[in-house]
């Protein structure tokens, strides 16, 4: 067994033994190999490198209470892998190669998906990038794709414990840019507005919508969603955000399993007194509550700043019990991983 601390992890780099990697070339994609070398020898005219051509995903591998290992709904993220993709003119990877590269990662690193109850997961880092010699602002002459994982905890310190963010006076993504894909350039974008919160002991930014900056858009690593005082979950709906599958899961599930009116709406930075919590939501973050937000000058606290609000709790709890394996899935929502000696 591998010597790690499940309780205790945070989210950061670890390597684990084996990744995925195939080439595409001469228009096709190459047979994708297992290999244990994490590290990429590529062109220096790569476009990646230059031009941001590049796009990746973030999926996580849950062990449940059984041993058994749960994929949730990978196919929502093989399909916007292909929309980044092709957002950027680079050659989508099939839905069945990305699921079996997935898959493939999880059985050759099972001993680090970490044990059931530990809070932990497994976080699986889909990657495709521009390589191969260029220099004009063209889309690349080839393309690497790649897949590694790591066992994670908790992306926002605190996890269920509510954290303050910080509304951002910088804008993470154009009107009608790349803010609706999982591209690189966007997380460079919001690097500089990141450390600026987290020097301000803020756990991240809120972006607002960047043409009218009346609108709350969504976190720099998730999406935003608030509930009402009359009990509707609403989260902002825009062009420029990523469409965050932990998100559409939550509209799901508080309509379905709690009940609740779910909204895709705007939510404007005058009307924050509508909501009794709010929360950031997506695979890294799962559900993160939100204690307080400082808008300028003001700070505004929702539910509380020690304690996650009962709405919150409960939709947390559907989720992540779906993920687990111990709550019934919605259909085609959970893939099972079979182990490699099967
Ligand atoms: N928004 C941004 C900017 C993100 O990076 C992520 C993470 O993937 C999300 C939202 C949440 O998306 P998902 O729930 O699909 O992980
Ligand atoms: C995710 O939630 O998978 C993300 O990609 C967020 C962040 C780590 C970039």
């Amino acid at each position: 067994m591998v010597n790690i601390d499940w309780n205790n992890l945070g989210f950061s780099y670890i390597k684990t033994p084996y990744r995925y990697l195939a080439h595409w070339k001469n228009g096709e994609w190459t047979k994708g190999e297992m290999t244990e070398d994490n590290t990429l020898h590529i062109s220096e005219g790569s476009t990646a490198l230059h031009y941001g051509q590049q796009c990746f995903e973030g999926l996580k591998a849950y062990r449940c209470a059984d041993n058994s290992i749960n994929l949730f709904r990978v196919s929502e993220n093989a399909r916007r892998f292909q929309d980044s993709a092709t957002r950027l003119m680079m050659p989508v990877v099939p839905e069945e190669m990305f699921i079996e590269a997935v898959t493939k990662v999880v059985q050759y690193n099972a001993d680090y998906v970490p044990p059931y109850g530990s809070g932990a997961t497994l976080y699986i880092r889909p990657l495709l990038i521009g390589v191969g010699d260029a220099i004009g602002v063209n889309p690349a002459p080839e393309y690497i794709f790649t897949v590694f994982c790591m066992p994670v905890g908790a992306y926002f310190k605190g996890g269920l414990k509510p954290t303050n963010f910080i509304i951002s006076d910088y804008d993470r993504a154009a009107p009608v840019g790349t803010g609706a894909v999982k591209v690189g350039g966007n997380y460079a974008a919001s690097l500089l507005p990141g450390k600026e919160a987290k020097e301000r002991q803020f756990s991240d930014c809120i972006y607002l919508d960047p043409a009218t900056h009346t609108k709350i858009e969504e976190v720099g690593a998730a999406n935003f969603f608030g509930i009402t005082k009359d009990n509707k979950f609403i989260t902002p709906i825009s062009p420029s955000i990523l469409p965050s599958i932990t998100k559409y899961s939550l509209l799901y599930l508080a309509k379905e399993r709690l009940g609740m009116e779910a909204i895709e709406g705007d939510v404007y930075l005058t009307e924050l007194d509508q909501f009794s919590e709010a929360g950031a939501c997506g695979t890294a973050a799962v559900i993160s509550p939100i204690g307080g937000i400082q808008l300028k000058n003001d700070f505004h606290v929702f539910y509380s700043e020690t304690e996650v609000g009962p709405v919150t709790k409960r939709l947390y709890d559907e989720l992540t019990g779906i993920q687990f394996g111990d709550v019934t899935a919605p259909d085609g929502w959970i893939t099972k991983v079979s182990s490699l000696t099967e």
